[in-house]
């Protein structure tokens, strides 16, 4: 089993280049399915999640070619199956995207229910509701989604009972072949929502009002090929502005779109970090020397503090002065890191949905496990700023999202190793001591 394993104490210093957003590329890769004709991504992330996608799309008879690491162009147009089923796509929360995509497209789709970080009960019913609205029928049978439209799909009007990212972008993928006008209501607002709108219009589709609260769909016979490329990752950047504040580094993020950082800058803005936007990069300066401050955080749908970002602030102010408290929103499970954290000498109490944290001046060094992508990351963190050496356990959640996460800490200074063994363990403390 890999497990990271560090020295922490070092302030990481540096540049570091972000990748293509996760989010966005998996709504992508679906949407490729829309098309007979070749799509080119750039800009695609290389990592676990993204390749489950990939190659599910081959598992349906497209043809999927990696031009480089970061370019994948597929074919959709030899698609001789519905039915999507494996292991590994039952395991990733993104395979829904494969229902919107395959009843826009064929009218039908079997896919598994999906799975994903066990963040939260995770229900899929305003995907439902919205490919019931567009004219399909849809059944839950035998854990899996069973969806099929025998005479195609028609416009709609549809609102959103809850803000949801996953629900806004397989409608949008199901909505942009159906005859007519769709309006689909109270819909999440994230960057990559309006990525992926973006590369959807770019083949042709007409989209409009992604961004915004109302997304108006007027549906085409066809879409085209395209070449499209991804917009950069505003969590991996989010990560490394956290992982520059709570070591008290300096990093210079770059490949980055400061506007879509805005709520994690101004949260470390207002604790004492210092931001600097430039056009295409944010540098992150913190403060060895001196304390950040507290402050109180509430997860909320973009353009709010996203939750993707709540593990990862609470290591930075589970460090500060004074007592924060950061109020989960959007999932109701995403304060399981805090008994990891604990051990590391945190000192948070949560209550329902509340984490009360009281800063500490360190944390120690301690083996914990990751419990899910995100929290994984904020471990990681945690373990380069503590004194001593850090275990985090479970890495694969990390490396579902995050691509040589280990590498590019390394580039920063970070002493970090990935290791399977007692004996790596012992090797690497050697070399660090
Ligand atoms: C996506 C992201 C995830 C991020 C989350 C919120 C992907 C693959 N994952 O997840 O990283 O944390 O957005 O930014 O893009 N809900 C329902 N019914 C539904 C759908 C959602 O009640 O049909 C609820 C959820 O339980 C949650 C809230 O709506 O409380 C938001 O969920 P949603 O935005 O859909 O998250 P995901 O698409 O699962």
């Amino acid at each position: 089993m890999e497990q990271f394993i560090m020295k922490g104490g070092t302030p990481l210093h540096g540049e570091v280049v972000i990748g293509g957003a996760k989010n966005a590329a998996l709504g992508i890769i679906a949407g490729a399915l829309l098309t007979d004709e070749d799509v080119i991504i750039e800009n695609l992330p290389d990592v676990r999640d993204i390749n489950v996608m990939l190659e599910a799309l081959k598992e349906i008879g497209a043809v999927v070619e990696r031009i480089d690491r970061h370019t994948a162009k597929i074919s959709a147009v030899g698609v001789t199956s519905v039915s999507i089923d494996d292991e590994y796509i039952r395991k990733i929360r993104a395979s829904y995207y494969f229902i919107g995509a395959l009843l826009g497209k064929h009218h039908m789709a079997d896919v598994p229910l999906p799975g994903g970080c066990a963040i939260g009960s995770r229900p899929i019913d305003q995907h439902i509701k919205g490919f019931r609205a567009l004219g399909a029928k849809v059944e839950i049978r035998n854990g899996c989604v069973q969806a099929a439209a025998s005479e195609g799909l028609h416009s709609s009007h549809i609102y959103l009972d809850v803000v949801s990212v996953g629900a806004t972008i397989n409608i949008m993928l199901a909505a942009v072949l159906a005859e007519g006008r769709t309006i689909i209501e109270n819909v999440a607002k994230e960057p990559h929502i309006v990525d992926v709108a973006n590369f959807l219009n770019s083949m042709g589709a007409n989209i409009k009002g992604a961004g915004t609260n109302e997304i108006r769909i007027r549906g085409v016979k066809e879409l085209s090929g395209t070449e499209y490329s991804i917009i950069p990752d505003q969590i991996e950047a989010g990560t490394f502005m956290m992982a520059a504040a709570a070591t008290g580094g300096n990093i210079l993020i770059k490949n980055v779109i400061p506007k879509h950082l805005e709520a994690i800058s101004s949260k470390l803005t207002e604790i004492g970090a210092t931001v600097e936007e430039y056009d295409d990069a944010v540098r992150v300066i913190g403060d060895r020397e001196k304390r950040l401050g507290a402050t109180q955080i509430k997860t909320q749908p973009y353009p709010g503090f996203p939750t993707d970002m709540q593990p990862q602030m609470a290591i930075t102010l589970g460090l500060s002065e004074g007592t924060s408290v950061i109020t989960e929103n959007i999932f109701e499970n995403r304060f399981k890191y805090v008994d990891e954290l604990m051990r590391m000498g945190a000192n948070i109490k949560v209550e329902g949905n509340m984490a009360i944290i009281t800063g500490v001046d360190h944390y120690s060094g301690a083996s914990v496990v990751a419990p899910d992508l995100r929290a994984g990351a904020a471990l990681v963190i945690a373990g380069l700023a503590a004194e001593g050496f850090t275990v985090v356990e479970d890495i694969k959640y990390i490396q579902r999202g995050y691509e040589r996460f280990e590498e590019k800490l390394r580039a920063l200074g970070g002493k970090i190793e990935i290791v399977e063994t007692e004996k790596d363990i012992m090797k690497f403390k050697l070399k660090v001591s």
